[in-house]
C-alpha cells in the first residue's frame, strides 16, 4: 500500500480506491472516479465557500493563519513593510524576487510613466451622481479602462501582459483619486511624475493652490506601508474573483474590475469603512460593554475582528498598530481610537471571542489611520483596491501560465425538482 496515498473503502459498492496524495492534497477529479456503476457520474466534493479546497498551486503568497505568518515570495511581511517600498513589493510580487536596482529603475520609471488617463476618463467620471460611492466609481472605471486597450485582450502575449501591467497599478491610483475628487466637487488633479507612489497619491487627492504639493513624511510612509500590507492575501474573495473571471479570457481590465467588486463587500475589504462606522455607532468607550453584549447575543458583528484563516493573531494588523501612533502624532489625536483600544482590550479578554479564536485583523485600525489622513470612510475600500491591484495582477498572470488551470467552473448538487411537465397558463399557480 503505497504511503502517499489516501485509501477508500466505498461502501455501496464494497470496492476500494487508492487516492494520490500530492502536498497534503488529493485531486477532487480523483473522487470523480468513484463510482456506483456507469451511470453514476461520480463522487463530488461539496465545498461551500472553499472551506477546504485548494484552487490552484501559487508561489506568491504563503499564509499560515494558526501562527499568524504572512510571506510575499517567502520573505516575511514585517520585514517588507521595514525595508521596502511598494513599488519593490509589487515588484516582487509580479516577478518572484526583489528588484535589483537597475531593475528597480526601469520598473518605477514605467509605473510613474502610465499614471495619466485618457481625457476621456473625466468625462465618464463627471457622468457619476454627486455622491456616488466611490468604490462603485472605481469598478466602473476599471473596468471602462478596457475600452481605450483593445490590444489587452492578446493575453497570450507576454508582452501585452506586462504593458497592462504597468498601466494598471500606474493608473489605479489616478482613478481612485478622480473618485475622490468627483465625490468632493473639486478639479481633477494629474499626476505628478517628481512624486513617490504613495506621495504622487496624496498629491491627486489633496493639492489645491499650490504650485507644487509636498506630502507629509509620515503619512506618505504610512501609506507607503499600508499599500505594502494590503499588496496580496493568497486565494482570498476577490483575487479568487480575479481569478476566476480572468480564467474565461478576458482582458485584465474586467477580471480587476471584477476583483474590486468583490472587495467592495463588506466582509471583505469593505470592512474597514464598516469598522468605522461602528466606532462612531458606539461613540464612547463606556458605551463599549453594552456594545460587545449586542454582538454575543448575535445582534450585530464586531468589525475588524475574526478572519477566515488567520486564527491566532493578524501580522498585518500588528504593524498597523504600531504605525498608527506615527500617524497620529502627525495629525490630530484620533477620537475613536480609545473606542477600538477598550473594544480590543474587553474582546481579547471575553471567553465569546477567545473560545472562536476572533482578533483584531487588518482592518480595525487601518481605517483609524485613514480618518486621520482626512479621508471619508467612502474611500477606505478604494485605499485597499490600490494596493491589491499588484495582488490581483501577479495571481492572473500566475494563472494564465499555469497549464493545470482550465476555465473555473465549478459543480453542483442538484436540489430542484425532478423531470415534469410545463403546466396549462390557466392551472398554473
Ligand atoms: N463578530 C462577532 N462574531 C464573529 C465575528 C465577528 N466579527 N466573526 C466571526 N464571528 C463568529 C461567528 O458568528 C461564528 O460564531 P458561531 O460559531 O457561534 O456561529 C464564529 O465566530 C465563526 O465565524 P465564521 O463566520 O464561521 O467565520 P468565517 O471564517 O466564515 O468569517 C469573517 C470570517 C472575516 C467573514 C468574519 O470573521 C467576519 O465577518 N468578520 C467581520 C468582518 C471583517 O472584519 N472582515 C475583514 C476581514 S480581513 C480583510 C480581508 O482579508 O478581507
Amino acid at each position: 500500500m503505497p504511503n502517499d496515498a489516501l485509501s477508500v473503502l466505498d461502501n455501496r459498492t464494497g470496492k476500494t480506491y487508492e487516492l494520490p496524495i500530492v502536498d497534503g492534497a488529493v485531486r477532487a477529479t480523483d473522487l470523480g472516479k468513484i463510482r456506483t456503476g456507469p451511470h453514476d457520474p461520480g463522487l463530488l466534493a461539496y465545498d461551500p465557500a472553499f472551506m477546504n479546497t485548494a484552487s490552484t498551486r501559487s508561489a506568491i503568497t504563503f499564509i499560515d493563519g494558526d501562527a499568524g505568518i504572512l510571506r510575499y515570495r517567502g520573505y516575511p511581511i514585517e520585514q517588507l513593510a521595514e525595508q521596502c517600498t511598494f513599488l519593490e513589493v509589487a515588484y516582487l510580487l509580479i516577478h518572484g524576487e526583489l528588484p535589483r536596482a537597475a531593475e528597480y529603475h526601469d520598473w518605477r520609471w514605467q509605473i510613474t510613466h502610465h499614471t495619466w488617463v485618457h481625457e476621456n476618463v473625466k468625462k465618464f467620471m463627471d457622468g457619476f451622481h454627486h455622491d456616488a460611492h466611490p468604490m462603485s466609481m472605481l469598478i466602473s472605471s476599471l473596468a471602462a479602462l478596457a475600452t481605450f486597450y483593445p490590444d489587452a485582450r492578446e493575453n497570450r502575449d507576454p508582452g501585452h501582459r506586462t504593458l497592462q501591467m504597468y498601466r494598471l497599478i500606474a493608473k489605479v491610483p489616478t482613478l481612485a483619486a478622480f473618485a475622490y475628487r468627483h465625490l468632493r466637487g473639486q478639479p481633477y488633479v494629474y499626476p505628478d511624475n517628481d512624486l513617490t507612489y504613495a506621495g504622487n497619491f496624496l498629491s491627486m487627492l489633496f493639492k489645491t493652490t499650490e504650485v507644487k504639493y509636498g506630502p507629509p513624511t509620515a503619512l506618505e510612509r504610512a501609506l507607503d506601508v499600508l499599500f505594502i500590507l494590503h499588496a496580496d492575501h493568497e486565494q482570498n474573495c476577490s483575487t479568487n474573483a480575479v481569478r476566476a473571471v480572468g480564467s474565461s479570457g478576458v482582458d485584465p481590465y474586467s477580471a480587476v474590475a471584477a476583483g474590486a467588486a468583490a472587495l467592495y463587500g463588506p466582509l471583505h475589504g469593505g470592512a474597514n469603512e464598516a469598522v468605522l462606522r461602528m466606532l462612531r455607532a458606539i461613540g464612547s468607550a463606556g458605551r463599549v460593554p453594552e456594545f460587545i453584549r449586542k454582538v454575543k447575543a448575535g445582534e450585530t458583528k464586531l468589525m475588524g475582528f475574526g478572519h477566515r484563516v488567520y486564527k491566532n493573531h493578524d501580522p498585518r494588523a500588528r504593524i498597523i498598530k504600531r504605525m498608527a501612533d506615527a500617524v497620529f502624532a502627525a495629525t490630530k489625536p484620533s477620537l475613536l481610537l480609545p473606542v477600538a483600544l477598550e473594544l480590543e482590550r474587553i474582546a481579547l479578554a471575553d471567553d465569546y471571542f477567545v473560545q472562536r479564536k476572533l482578533y483584531p485583523n487588518v482592518d480595525f485600525y487601518s481605517g483609524l489611520i485613514y480618518e486621520a489622513m482626512g479621508l471619508p470612510v467612502e474611500m477606505f475600500p478604494v485605499l485597499f483596491a490600490i494596493p491589491r491591484t499588484a495582488g490581483w495582477l501577479a495571481q492572473w498572470q500566475e494563472m494564465v501560465g499555469d497549464p493545470e488551470q482550465k476555465i473555473a467552473r465549478p459543480r453542483q448538487i442538484y436540489t430542484g425538482p425532478a423531470w415534469r411537465d410545463v403546466p396549462p397558463r390557466e392551472s398554473r399557480r
